[in-house]
């Protein structure tokens, strides 16, 4: 999908610093984790991965606004729902609070800040992302933004700018075997994760 369009279109930016500053500190004894990244970079793989050594439960943003109807309809152009950001928010407040969440979603600036113990953003190299979006049948300009988007590093960007700079790690996700050693970075962070940290 295009995520430079769609960027476009956000929320100012003090809505959001609003919205975040609400909410009270949670007293969770599980950390969350949000995946994030540019379409084809790995989420999906690598939160579910994660998951299964972990426990911890798989949100899948976009499976959970399709099942639960959190979106505005369709966008013909961009060729996805129009999430509902506000929606999603207050679907997952609950469960977000009782903490082993791994978050996986194309974007992260609508979170509630709070939310999230560590933010990964996952990045490929362009060549392996543009291989991995064709076969998957991209082309045209969903291909092209979904590259530029990788590029200009949209995600890691917007990851930088609304979390605290300690907790946003990018990781590289070019290959199997950096799939697995991402996933034993997590299971590492999470089990020297402490309530108070
Ligand atoms: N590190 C990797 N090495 C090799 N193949 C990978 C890697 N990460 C993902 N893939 C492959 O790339 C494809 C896309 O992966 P995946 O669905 O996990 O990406 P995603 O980031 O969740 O995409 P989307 O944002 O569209 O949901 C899959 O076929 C997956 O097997
Ligand atoms: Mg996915």
């Amino acid at each position: 999908m295009d995520i430079l369009r769609k960027k476009i279109h956000k929320k100012g930016i003090e809505e959001l610093l609003q919205k975040k500053k609400k909410m009270a500190k949670s007293s969770r004894r599980k950390p969350n984790i949000l995946v994030t990244g540019t379409p084809g970079t790995g989420k999906t793989t690598t939160s579910s991965q994660l998951s299964e050594a972990t426990e911890f439960r798989h949100i899948n943003i976009g499976d959970l606004v399709k099942e639960k109807n959190l979106h505005d309809g369709w966008d013909d152009e961009l060729e996805c729902h129009i999430i509902n950001e506000d929606l999603v928010c207050d679907e997952l407040e609950d469960i977000m609070e009782q903490g082993g969440n791994i978050v996986d979603y194309h974007g992260c600036d609508f979170f509630p800040e709070r939310w999230f113990d560590r933010v990964v953003v996952l990045q490929t190299d362009n060549s392996v992302l543009y291989d991995r979006l064709s076969s998957r049948g991209y082309d045209g300009s969903k291909l092209t933004n979904n590259i530029e988007c990788e590029i200009f590093q949209v995600l890691l960007e917007e990851a930088r700018s609304s979390y605290p700079e300690d907790i946003v790690v990018p990781l590289a996700s070019n290959c199997v075997d950096d799939i697995s050693k991402n996933v034993t970075t997590l299971c590492d962070w999470i089990r020297s994760w402490h309530p108070t940290s």
